[in-house]
């Protein structure tokens, strides 16, 4: 085994020694892979995952770029999903928080793979993931797999003032920190972890027009300013539609509170709680949480950035038919 350890640091030393290298934001530096900026236990993941992956026919991806509403989403879904299964009062949400209600997909395993045969999940699986559509094995993502996906996207000028406040929370102390401009030039660029941020949504959005049964496409702002019609649209795309006696008895709107940022704020397990990403690295929960709104970016961007990141939307998005 430790034989076979060392064949396979070397194959990945060599791997990262071929692809463009950039600095990262966080700490570890970013590879480009396959049009994707990612970090190197990102970019093994991405390897693993195309590799060693078994996705079952019924499996459900909650596909994001970073800071784009992946908390909210994974909270909605899981609960949408299980609703009859378990108790508002005692919920797993509650216990192990929106982290802990199903597994990310993008992190190499070092100790193997069990992700793939997370034959203990009950059915439909959920996983969630960051990594772009090009990037996850054709095995899911060509529609004959069954495999459906729910896409989150936001308002780039919203995302990039997110993105900078979660850096400041992650990024070792003993790095310099980084300034907000360095942050916005970085994502502009597309030098980001995950990034380019407008190929990432463009990817999926064109996948989403092929195959519409597959893919559901939400916006941050559209959930936020009716949450209530985005859990009735998960519920019917999950293939659990919400029926008429639910609806009457107000499930929707219980599953609508129970995930605002509200309700999840004021739990103790996002307060104190923590994810493992690796087994050297975790993020606290509370890092998930700032101010949950639309058009925070208006206290952080200058009248140029604001038009140079519109500028960069336009241009990218113009032939897609889609706004952000
Ligand atoms: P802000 O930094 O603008 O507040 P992600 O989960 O993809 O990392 O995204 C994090 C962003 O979603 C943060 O945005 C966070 O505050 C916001 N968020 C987290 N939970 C939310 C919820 N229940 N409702 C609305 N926004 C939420």
């Amino acid at each position: 085994i430790e034989e076979l350890e060392k064949i396979q640091q070397q194959q990945h030393a060599q791997l990262f020694a071929e692809l463009p290298r950039a600095v990262g934001l966080f700490k570890a530096d970013l590879y480009l892979y396959q049009g994707s900026w990612l970090p190197p236990h990102i970019l093994l993941g991405a390897m693993q995952l195309q590799t060693h992956f078994k996705h079952r026919s019924t499996d459900i991806f909650l596909s994001s770029f970073m800071k784009t509403g992946t908390t909210w989403l994974r909270s909605l879904m899981f609960t949408t999903l299980n609703r009859s299964r378990f108790d508002f009062s005692d919920h797993p949400l509650l216990r192990y928080g929106p982290h802990g209600c199903f597994p990310v997909v993008d992190v190499y395993q070092s100790t193997g793979y069990p992700i793939g045969d997370s034959e203990d999940l009950s059915f439909p699986r959920l996983f969630a993931s960051h990594f772009a559509h090009n990037v996850l094995p054709a095995s899911i993502t060509d529609p004959s797999s069954g495999c459906k996906f729910v896409y989150v996207c936001r308002d780039p000028k919203d995302v990039v003032v997110s993105l900078w406040h979660f850096i400041l929370k992650l990024r070792p102390k003993e790095l310099p920190p980084v300034s907000f401009d360095q942050v916005f030039k970085a994502f502009c660029e597309g030098v980001t972890e995950y990034g380019p941020y407008w190929d990432h949504v463009l990817g999926f959005w064109k996948a989403a027009h092929e195959s519409p049964d597959k893919i559901l496409f939400f916006k941050y702002e559209d959930i936020k300013s009716d949450p209530e019609a985005h859990v009735k649209k998960l519920a019917e795309f999950m293939g659990v539609p919400i029926s008429v006696q639910e609806e009457d008895n107000g499930m929707v709107k219980k599953i609508a509170e129970f995930c605002s940022f509200e309700h999840l704020t004021s739990l103790e397990i996002n307060k104190t709680g923590f994810q493992k990403i690796t087994s050297e690295y975790g993020i606290p929960n509370h890092a998930f949480f700032r101010r949950g709104e639309v058009g925070d970016w208006k206290s952080h961007l200058t009248k140029e950035m604001k038009e140079q990141i519109d500028r960069i939307t336009h241009d990218k998005l113009k032939d897609s038919g889609l706004t952000i």
